[in-house]
C-alpha cells in the first residue's frame, strides 16, 4: 500500500501490558487520532478529558484530535504546554495540576497526554498524583514517545539535580499510537526515537534487528514497515514491563545504553547538542564495545550494531558530538548519580551479543574508567 493511500478503514494492531485488573491496551496504527474518540468511549464512557499537549503538537494536530473526540460526544478541555524539555520542571507541574484542578477534574476523569517524552511524562505525572490519581491516555506523537515513554507508566519531572528524579509509576488505561503522525517529524527527531526501536531486537530479539537492518528505509518512509516496527517494539516493551513493572529485575534491561548514554546527556546538558536517542544510540555502542572489552561478546556483532545505527543516520561515537567533551572522571561522576548505583555498585546492561542483553550488577568502576579513557582518546 502506498504511503498517500487512505487505511481509514484498517484494523490497528492491539498490544495488551498485561498487569492483573490493571491491564490496558496500546493500539497501533494510521488515523489512530481520527479514532481516537471511539477507542476512549469505549473504554472509558463517561470521562471528560483534560488533554494536555504542547504548542507545537496543538499547532499541527490538536484540531484533528478534538473533531474525533467531539465526533464521539466526548467533553473535554485543554492545558498548552511549552514545548521543550525545561518543561519538566515542578513550576509546569504546578500549572499543569491547578489548570486540571481549575478545570473542576473528577478522578473518574482522565488526563490525554498528547505530544512526545515530555508532555507524556509531565502530563502522566501530573494525572497520578492530581486527586490522588485519574485515569490517563497517552497519545504519543514521537517515535521515541511511542516505542518507549508512553508505555509502562513511569512518568516524572527533572529537577537540578538530575533528569527524571522526582516522579511515580502510574499506568496508563489506553495507549494509542498514530504512525502516520510520525510523517511530520523532522528526521533527526525520528531517528532518535529509532535508536529505541532497535534497543528491542538487541536486548532479547535478533530476528527483529535483522528484520530492522533489511527494512528501516521502508520503516523511515512510512507503511506498513513502520506499524510493524512499532508494534514489535511496544510487544516486547509489554512483556518487559508485565514481567517486572516496577523495576526490580527485568526492566531494567531497557536501559541498554542508558548508563553510558545519560552520562554524554548530562555533560552536553541535556541540549540539542545531543538528543536523548543519539546519546543511547552512542551508548548502545559503547555497551557493546564495553562488553567485548570484558570478554563477554564478540567485536562482530558490536560493529554490526555500530554499523546499522551508523546508517540510519545516528550518531556512533564519542567522538561525533561537537564540541569540547570532558574527562572519563567526570563521565564517572555522573554515571555514578545515576539511578542504576545501588549500594554504591554500578549496574550496567551488558551482552553476549546482539539479542542476548543481561543485568550486569558490580561492574567494577575502574574498568568502566579506563575504558571511557580509551574511548575519548578516539
Ligand atoms: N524507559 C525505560 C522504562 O520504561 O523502563
Amino acid at each position: 500500500m502506498s504511503q498517500g493511500e487512505s487505511t481509514a478503514q484498517a484494523t490497528p494492531t492491539t498490544i495488551s501490558v498485561e498487569l492483573g485488573s490493571r491491564s490496558y491496551d496500546i493500539l497501533v496504527g494510521r488515523d489512530i487520532i481520527d479514532r481516537a474518540g471511539m477507542e476512549i468511549a469505549r473504554r472509558l464512557p463517561d470521562a471528560r478529558i483534560a488533554i494536555v499537549t504542547d504548542e507545537t503538537v496543538a499547532a499541527h494536530h490538536l484540531t484533528t484530535l478534538v473533531a474525533s473526540l467531539d465526533g464521539a460526544g466526548i467533553r473535554h478541555t485543554r492545558i498548552v504546554i511549552t514545548p521543550g524539555e525545561a518543561s519538566k520542571s515542578f513550576a509546569s507541574l504546578e500549572r499543569v495540576v491547578d489548570a486540571l484542578l481549575e478545570s473542576r477534574i473528577e478522578r473518574n476523569d482522565a488526563v490525554l497526554a498528547f505530544g512526545g517524552g515530555v508532555v507524556g511524562d509531565l502530563a502522566g505525572f501530573a494525572s497520578g498524583i492530581v486527586l490522588r490519581g485519574t485515569h490517563l491516555i497517552q497519545v504519543p506523537t514521537t517515535l521515541l514517545a511511542q516505542v518507549d515513554s508512553s508505555v509502562g507508566g513511569k512518568t516524572g519531572i527533572n529537577t537540578p539535580r538530575g533528569k527524571n528524579l522526582v516522579g511515580v509509576f502510574h499506568q496508563p488505561d489506553l495507549v494509542l499510537a498514530d504512525a502516520g503522525i510520525l510523517d511530520s517529524l523532522p528526521p533527526r527527531i525520528f531517528n532518535a526515537g529509532y535508536a529505541e526501536v532497535a534497543k528491542y531486537g538487541l536486548i532479547r530479539d535478533a530476528g527483529f534487528f535483522a528484520w530492522l537492518e533489511t527494512n528501516w528505509r521502508s520503516v523511515a518512509a512510512g507503511w506498513p514497515e513502520r506499524e510493524k516496527a512499532i508494534a514489535v517494539a511496544c510487544r516486547g516493551k509489554a512483556e518487559i514491563v508485565s514481567e517486572d513493572e516496577r523495576e526490580k529485575g527485568a526492566r531494567a534491561l531497557l536501559n541498554l545504553g542508558h548508563t553510558f548514554g545519560h552520562a554524554l546527556e548530562a555533560v552536553t546538558g541535556y541540549s540539542d547538542r545531543l538528543l536523548h536517542g543519539e546519546a543511547v544510540s552512542i551508548g548502545t555502542v559503547l555497551a557493546f564495545d564495553f562488553s567485548f572489552r570484558l570478554g563477554l561478546s564478540g567485536l562482530e556483532d558490536a560493529r554490526r550494531v555500530e554499523a546499522h545505527l551508523g546508517e540510519v543516520g545516528l550518531p556512533t561515537r564519542i567522538g561525533q558530538i561537537e564540541g569540547d567533551l570532558p574527562d572519563a572522571a567526570t563521565l564517572m561522576h555522573h554515571i555514578a548519580q545515576d539511578k542504576k548505583v545501588a549500594q554504591g555498585k554500578l549496574t550496567f546492561i551488558l551482552t553476549r551479543g546482539i539479542g542476548e542483553a543481561f543485568i550486569a550488577r558490580d561492574v567494577p568502576s575502574d574498568e568502566v574508567e579506563a575504558f571511557l579513557e580509551e574511548q575519548l582518546a578516539k
